[in-house]
């Protein structure tokens, strides 16, 4: 893949209140260059065992991925898809490091000799139905003449790069990015005229470097939070699909902006600065994004908000050795959603809540893709230390981004399953959000 941005995460994390204690961090980003590096936390270890061999070759269907293992009579729209627990998948994954499609290096685990193969082996079991296994060629014509964007940071792209190798045992699309706008991959599925694109954008709204030094892991930005980035916000008005998200790049210092005024700080140290926390600016980033989609004259696209993404670093901080050594999930009594994380997400709720009301009086759709809850349970599905630029220094681990194959994968089930739903006019978002 072309693009050549790198995450760099920062900023301070704060320690779960979990039997297991993981932690979040911070991202921020760094063009043409480096490494990921985040923030982390504390205590449990595990060894690498080795795991046998790692598959190649396969062609259209995953061998063994039996699609009447899914039973679709118990696809109703009452089903809570995202609501559930991984269990073992034997067949998995669907595609390997040696499928048709372009695996990014630093989610390439398996390249980077990643010993272990189990975490490529569950899926995830709704409570109260089945999800469909993923069937790349019912989404090419689920999408066929159609348009999809991921807006947001390094983990949509890595979503978008997980779909294109799903697709890719039935179809390869034709790079036609813009090396202008490199930021900015864009693919095009001839055969069924299905444009999708990234449109990078870490804050969604307008940022800037604001600190003396430069950009680094930690340094200040400002946050312009009424004003959208345009570079995602003036090409999106005739997509059919946008995806949008948003992280641990709110985790950073930040001036915070509105109306063109200096409204508070996000840990800026600054005395005569309100500080303002990391949900505000969080909060706002959603409102304005969402408002800018409601606003546009001619956009008549569905919206999916991509739930927050969990970081895991454990034994350590991010930049003090901490890493994601875990191979299997994390069952519901080890791993409780709560802290900062339930706090991310339920602030991008609120926000999310209030553009479906409005989206529902223009006849615009604004959807859920509530990956959370699946993804606060996979400690194991980051790259670590196996995923890198081939030159990089590794020393520091990713347990923010996700491996390909992994567990990421299940968001495209989801969104597959979103798109079914959406055809056959069966959604209505999740019926009850707890805990919101
Ligand atoms: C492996 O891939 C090659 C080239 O695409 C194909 O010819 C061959 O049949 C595949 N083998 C299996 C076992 O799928
Ligand atoms: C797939 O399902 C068919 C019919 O139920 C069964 O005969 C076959 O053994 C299954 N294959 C695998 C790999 O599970
Ligand atoms: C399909 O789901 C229904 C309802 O959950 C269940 O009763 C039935 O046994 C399932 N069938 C198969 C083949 O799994
Ligand atoms: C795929 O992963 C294997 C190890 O599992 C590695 O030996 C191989 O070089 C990788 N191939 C590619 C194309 O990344
Ligand atoms: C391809 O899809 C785009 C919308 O994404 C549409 O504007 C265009 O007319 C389509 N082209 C063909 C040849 O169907
Ligand atoms: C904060 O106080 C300093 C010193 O009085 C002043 O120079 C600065 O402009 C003030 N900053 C803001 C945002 O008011
Ligand atoms: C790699 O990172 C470690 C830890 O940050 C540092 O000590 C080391 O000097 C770095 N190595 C290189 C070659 O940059």
């Amino acid at each position: 893949m072309k693009v050549n941005f790198t995450e760099l995460p920062n900023g301070k994390n704060t320690p779960l209140n979990s039997p297991t204690k993981v932690v979040l961090l911070i991202l921020t980003l760094v063009l043409l260059t480096t490494i990921p590096l985040y923030l982390y936390n504390n205590s449990l270890s595990l060894l690498w065992p080795s795991v046998p061999p790692y598959q190649s070759n396969k062609s259209s269907q995953p061998p063994g991925m039996n699609i009447s293992d899914t039973n679709s009579t118990s696809l109703e729209h009452k089903c809570d898809i995202f609501s559930g627990k991984w269990i073992p998948n034997p067949n998995g994954p669907y595609y390997t490091n040696a499928s048709n499609c372009v695996i990014d290096d630093r989610q390439n685990c398996m390249k980077f000799g990643r010993p272990d193969t189990a975490f490529m082996k569950w899926r995830w079991k709704p409570d109260e139905c089945e999800l469909p296994l993923f069937d790349a060629a019912q989404f090419l014509e689920l999408v066929r003449g159609k348009s999809m964007a991921f807006v947001g940071d390094s983990v949509g792209r890595n979503q978008m790069q997980s779909l294109v190798c799903l697709l890719a045992s039935v179809a390869r699309p034709v790079d036609v990015t813009n090396v202008q706008e490199a930021r900015f991959s864009h693919w095009l599925y001839t055969d069924y005229n299905f444009t999708l694109v990234n449109l990078w954008s870490t804050h969604l709204v307008k940022s800037q470097d604001a600190d003396p030094n430069g950009f680094s892991l930690n340094s200040l930005m400002n946050l312009y939070l009424d004003q959208v980035d345009d570079a995602w916000a003036a090409q999106i008005e005739t997509f059919d699909y946008v995806i949008i998200s948003a992280g641990q790049w709110f985790s950073r210092p930040f001036m915070y902006y509105e109306k063109g005024k200096l409204v508070g700080c996000h840990i800026c140290n600054k005395k005569n600065v309100t500080d303002l926390t990391r949900y505000y600016g969080y909060r706002k980033a959603f409102g304005t994004a969402f408002r800018t989609l409601l606003e546009l004259q001619n956009f008549k696209g569905v919206t999916f908000l991509r739930t927050f993404s969990p970081a895991h670093f454990e034994n350590g901080e991010w930049n003090k050795g901490g890493n994601c050594v875990r191979k299997r999930p994390f069952t519901e009594g080890e791993m409780k959603f709560e802290g900062y994380m339930l706090d991310f997400y339920v602030t991008q709720m609120e926000e999310f809540r209030a553009a479906e009301r409005e989206g529902r009086k223009k006849g615009l759709k604004f959807r859920l893709l509530d990956t959370s809850e699946a993804m606060v349970l996979r400690p194991d599905g980051h790259p670590n230390h196996y995923g890198h630029w081939p030159n990089e220094n590794v020393s520091i681990a990713d347990c923010v981004h996700w491996c390909l194959p992994g567990p990421i994968d299940t968001w495209n089930e989801f969104l597959l399953q979103m798109l079914r739903m959406e055809g056959d006019g069966l959604i209505e978002g999740k019926p009850d959000q707890p805990n919101v």
